[in-house]
């Protein structure tokens, strides 16, 4: 999709469908650009409708005469002081859905400026591009409904460049992590990522390093190997990198739980479980390779990220892990596995420990690593653990920023004791209550004590059983757009770490 800005009056504006954002408060001037464009029975009309600009309230109207719009979208955006960047991608997916089945050219006008222009501008059209994405890779007929081809912001002058360029990167970013947690595991294997991120790494020109089982083996990868042991398909640990021009002065690390399947292992997963759902369980790898896609494109300079992946299936066959096996992580930490469905943090426990050894300012990992998460935040937000409040803080911004839900969970250092074990180091699971503070709290064992680190646990926001706002049902993509605003909000503040 083609995105401009367009300096002209909406009177003048020519294209196939208009979407005009209406502030309750501010309602009659932009009825009266209405006017100009339509003449004063539009007014009438939306007053019959009883439309006042209300966040949710939609009028639509066709084939307006004298023009050449196939359809106009008149959108609520609330009152102005609750406004948010949040309520422009609100009202912009509310009137872009509506829109289905038109082509050509999308004119948006708002009243822009109110909250921050660009990054006003840049919400409009990632929610245009993002909720109209389509995964029709798997049909063998694709739909034949038009979809727009260009957007256009109408009564806008100039923007910096950088914020449209950086759309489409970061919508690509998102498409790529929705496509690779929407494919089927027989389709998304472990060896399928590796070559995903070889392709990224020939295109963007970023390094590439895959560990097969072998060099895992000699970097005494034991608890990622165990998860993997138990299925057909090798395992592959990716890492990519990303080097920005000019002096690094913030080198990060950002690791994705990448299990392309997750049966349960021996600890099968039954009853209420959607095992089916659980090719989404690499969503963290495809949060990562969704980001590195953007980041390279968008190549800012001062910062080097590393981008790592421990890929395996979590399978059950003649060897796979018993339920109680000892293994030993490359920390050289002993883990006895009480359950084989607490697999992401085994694999996790030799990525972080790989990351550590780096030395990056600070890790942030992205997994979906416990159904506890999703019952205590649902699927609109992640959680998120940090000792470190810079970090936190930086993260919860670059969310808010994006859209994405992200809440902060403590880190109750006192229930490490339910990850006691009698024989080992400790155990992979703890008492149900209170199981992904546990899991965060496994993980720890894992990073370099003096390293910034947050674990994400996106187990709920991954996939989305409904259509809501800027995601369509399925595969969310979540975690790519505040990452990225992360790593670049972020891009230019001093280390205090080297
Ligand atoms: N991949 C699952 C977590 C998950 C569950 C994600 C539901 C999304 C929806 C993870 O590997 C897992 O099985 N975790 C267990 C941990 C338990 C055995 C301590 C869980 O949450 O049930
Ligand atoms: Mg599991
Ligand atoms: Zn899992």
């Amino acid at each position: 999709m083609k995105f401009s800005l367009n300096a002209n009056a909406l009177r003048a504006w020519d294209g196939d469908v208009l979407i005009i954002g209406v502030l309750e408060d501010k309602s009659k001037s932009t009825f009266k650009l209405l006017e100009e464009r339509y003449g004063d029975s539009i007014t009438k009309n939306l007053t019959k409708q009883k439309f006042t600009g209300k966040s949710g309230q939609i009028a639509t109207f066709h084939l307006l005469q004298q023009h050449s719009e196939e359809a106009t979208f008149v959108v609520g955006l609330g009152e102005t002081n609750s406004l948010t960047i949040e309520s422009f991608r609100k009202a912009t997916s509310l009137a872009v859905k509506q829109s289905k089945g038109t082509e050509g050219k999308i004119g948006v006008l708002f009243p822009w400026g109110n909250i921050d222009k660009a990054k006003e501008i840049q919400a409009v059209a990632e929610a245009v591009r993002l909720c109209l994405f389509k995964d029709e890779r798997f049909k063998s007929k694709t739909d034949t409904q038009n979809t727009p081809s260009e957007l256009e912001m109408i009564g806008v002058e100039s923007i910096p460049e950088i914020s449209l360029k950086n759309v489409s990167s970061t919508c690509a970013g998102v498409e790529l992590a929705r496509e690779l947690v929407g494919a089927p595991p027989n389709q998304l294997s472990p060896e399928a990522l590796a070559t995903e991120a070889t392709q990224l790494s020939k295109e963007f020109n970023l390094q590439l390093k895959i560990l097969e089982q072998e060099e895992c083996k000699k970097e005494g990868m034991g608890a990622y190997l165990a998860v993997a042991q138990g299925s057909d398909l090798k395992p592959k640990f990716i890492h990519l990198t990303y080097k920005g021009k000019g002096k690094i002065n913030r080198k990060l690390a950002i690791v994705g739980k990448g299990l392309t399947f997750d049966s349960g292992g021996y600890n099968l997963k039954v009853g209420a479980a959607q095992i089916e759902l659980m090719k989404f369980d690499m969503g963290g790898s495809a949060a990562v390779l969704g980001t590195a896609r953007a980041i390279a494109e968008i190549a800012p300079s001062g910062v080097e990220v590393h981008f790592i992946i421990a890929a395996c299936e979590n399978m059950i066959n003649g060897s796979a892990v018993h339920p109680g096996d000892i293994v030993t992580a490359s920390n050289g930490k002993t883990i006895e596995i009480n359950n084989t469905d607490a697999e992401g943090r085994l694999t996790l426990a030799d990525a972080l420990f790989y990351a550590s050894k780096l030395k990056p300012h600070s890790i942030v990992d992205l997994a979906t690593l416990t159904g506890a998460c999703v019952i205590a935040l649902g699927d609109e937000v992640a959680g998120l653990w940090s000792e470190n409040d810079e970090l936190a803080n930086d993260l919860l911004a670059a969310a808010t920023e994006s859209g994405e839900g992200l809440w902060r969970m403590p880190m109750q250092n006192s229930y490490k004791d339910g990850l006691k074990s009698m024989l080992a180091d400790l155990k992979n699971t703890g008492p149900r209550a209170g199981g992904s503070i546990t899991a965060a709290l496994f993980l720890k064992e894992f990073v370099e004590a003096s390293t910034p680190w947050a674990h994400i646990d996106i187990a709920g926001t991954v996939w989305a059983d409904k259509d809501k706002g800027i995601n369509p049902a399925g595969a969310t993509g979540y975690g790519v757009r505040t990452l990225l605003k992360w790593i670049l909000i972020n891009n230019g503040k001093d280390s205090t770490n080297d």
